[in-house]
């Protein structure tokens, strides 16, 4: 599992981190997004908490995340859980579905830095790849063209966003102390990677599981 606050970089360090222990890689905030994408009536009810940076009611959640993690490739390859779970009450239904976590990694940025990481982010409807005006210029001047900016990363709505994940943070770290491990996510994108790249090759050599090294 990962997660942090909005921007600290949970998105960036999944794309490195699956493709590396090629692990499947599930965002409750993708998954919402997809809905909304779709029409769906759960998408126009998700996005009216959205909107405000509140969290999505558990009815719609919940099952969405069970039910993607219940899917054969999750099941084969193993899952990289981002953005979820965000509550207590979301972390106890997990629990109960038998779904565990073998570590739980927490990215700490300091609340100035996340203002600046949401305004500049970009994301390539193609590839899904995510990007920073400042940070991770896109490639080329075709994929700059295409970029898109997501409907809350305004200054106004990450501190609504932000609100929320301070509200609920302790909650949640607090049900997976035994597993939780802290890393400086306000370090480059390759170092907060190095970081975690250890803490994962650790884990899986005292489990005796493999990776997929690319
Ligand atoms: P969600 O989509 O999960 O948004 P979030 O938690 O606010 O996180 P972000 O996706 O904004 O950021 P990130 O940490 O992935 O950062 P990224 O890697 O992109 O959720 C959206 C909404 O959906 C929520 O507000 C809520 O309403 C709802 N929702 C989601 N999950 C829910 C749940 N479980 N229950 C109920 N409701 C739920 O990086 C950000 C930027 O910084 C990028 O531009 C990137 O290039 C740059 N960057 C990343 N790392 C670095 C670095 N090390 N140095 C410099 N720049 C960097």
């Amino acid at each position: 599992m990962i997660s942090g606050a909005p921007a600290s970089g949970k998105g960036t360090q999944c794309e490195l981190i699956t493709k590396k222990y090629d692990l499947v890689h599930i965002a409750a905030g993708d998954l919402l997004r997809a809905e909304i994408d779709a029409g769906t009536e759960n998408g126009r009810l998700a996005k009216e908490y959205m909107e405000k940076g509140q969290l999505v009611p558990n009815e719609i959640v919940v099952m969405m995340v069970k039910d993607r993690l219940s899917q054969p490739d999750s099941k084969e390859k193993g899952w990289l859980l981002d953005g979820y779970p965000r509550s207590e009450s979301q972390a106890t239904a997990l629990k109960k579905f038998g779904f565990d976590p073998d570590i739980f990694i927490l990215l700490e940025v300091p609340e100035e830095i996340l203002v600046e990481r949401v305004v500049g982010r970009r994301l390539d409807p193609v590839t899904g790849k995510i990007y920073h005006l400042t940070y991770s210029p896109p490639e080329t001047e075709e994929i700059a063209g295409r970029l898109t900016h997501r409907f809350d990363d305004t200054e106004e709505k990450v501190k609504l966003r932000l609100k929320t994940h301070n509200s609920n943070v302790k909650d949640v770290v607090s049900i997976y102390e035994d597993l939780s491990v802290k890393v400086d996510g306000s370090l480059s994108k390759q170092e907060v990677f190095a970081e975690i790249d250890s803490i994962l090759s650790s884990l899986f050599e005292k489990k005796g599981m493999t990776s997929h090294s690319v």
